[in-house]
């Protein structure tokens, strides 16, 4: 959908010929997962909201073969580190980088199954840190590629799941199910909508004939983004309980109505209550643009694009000063459909719809 100006076929090559210099092995199994955008439903997902995610032609490509004894040998071609460990007693380590494999190998040996040693070469082209899912594009290839080299027998929801769970546990960010659910599920010239409380999915075409997707990249990520995103996990999950009180069915803020939150948790905490105001808005204006969509009326839909990025940096404060820079310059440019910050915040990028015309050099 966005057009990549990486040689793609040149980077599965790397990987292989990387894996090659290092293993002496010539033909490992080769995996590609893809990054995501998201056109609407931010901060929804673990909320049981909804989420219009899309994969992308950017992506992790990991190569692995088996070892014949119980270590796992790692490979990061961008960021030229080895790594070294075995399958037996995984924890966490201080580089960080191999977390994400590592923990989709516990969480894979914590549903019983057993997994042996391996040799693993991984690269991409997901900028990191932009907001585009190159986290759950990795854990999404490891899980893959378990489970393709030790013939598991994971159904692809398994290892969406096992893979979120990864990054909750070992990495630590308690992120929803829609980075990886998007690397997984994701199908050329489609968006999903996924709802996040059934899990039921459907294909959306995108008809892009004039359109492009442009995501302008602010080059920053704030060091509060982690712990922020935990923060407003529990934020949301703090107006649940003041609403249960008097609604015991109300299970998350999907339920959750915006009288609701005025009687229940407004007099209680206004910062929980704007919190969660947001969050209930975005769900309903979703569903409201999964229609504007249907009926082909993007003008409708860009403009809930802008009222999302408000949310997000007014009332759900996840935006940053550059982020809302970049949004507003492009805000009554006519070419712009629409624009908002794009994943968890506090950096990354926007996500743009442009007329097709503009984007031409
Ligand atoms: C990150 C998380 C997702 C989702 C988005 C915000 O990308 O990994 O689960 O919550 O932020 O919509």
């Amino acid at each position: 959908m966005i057009k990549t100006t990486e040689n793609v076929p040149s980077l599965s090559h790397r990987v292989k010929e990387r894996f090659k210099t290092s293993f002496f092995v010539s033909d490992p199994l080769i995996v590609r997962s893809p990054g995501r955008v998201n056109l609407i439903g931010e901060h929804t997902d673990y909320n049981n909201g909804f989420v219009l995610p899309a994969a992308i032609n950017k992506a992790i490509y990991m190569a692995v073969s088996h070892r014949s004894d119980d270590e796992i040998h790692l490979v990061s071609l961008d960021l030229d580190r080895q790594y070294t460990g075995s399958v037996n007693g995984i924890e966490p380590t201080t580089l960080h980088w191999p977390d994400y494999i590592l923990g989709v190998v516990q969480q894979i040996q914590k549903l019983g199954h057993s997994v042996g040693g391996f040799n693993c070469v991984f690269g991409g082209d997901i900028p990191l840190g932009a907001g585009m899912s190159s986290s759950a594009a990795l854990e999404c290839a490891t899980a893959f590629a378990m489970n393709q080299l030790f013939g598991l027998g994971l159904d692809p929801m398994t290892m969406v799941k096992l893979s979120q769970k990864a990054e909750n546990v070992f990495v630590g960010v308690q992120c929803g199910i829609m980075d990886q659910f998007a690397s997984m599920f994701g199908r050329k010239n489609h968006v999903i909508r996924l709802d996040c409380q059934s899990l039921d999915y459907a294909y959306v075409p995108f008809d892009t004939a004039g359109i492009r997707i442009v995501l302008l990249d602010t080059n920053v990520k704030h060091s509060l983004a982690s712990s922020e995103y935990n923060t407003r996990r529990r934020q949301c999950e703090a107006g649940v309980r003041l609403i249960q009180a008097h609604h015991p069915g109300v299970k998350s803020l999907r339920d959750a109505s915006l009288e609701m939150l005025a009687a229940y948790v407004a007099p209680v905490d206004k910062l929980v209550n704007q919190r969660c105001e947001y969050v209930v808005e975005e769900i309903s204006r979703l569903l409201a643009a999964t229609k504007d969509l249907e009926n082909g009326d993007m003008h409708a839909f860009g403009q809930k694009m802008f009222a999302t990025h408000e949310g997000l940096s007014r009332k759900y404060e996840v935006s940053c000063e550059e982020l809302d820079f970049l949004v507003e310059k492009v805000k009554d440019d006519p070419a712009v459909i629409g624009a908002r910050m794009m994943g968890g915040g506090f950096g990354g990028c926007t996500i743009n719809l442009v007329k097709e015309d503009a984007t031409k050099p």
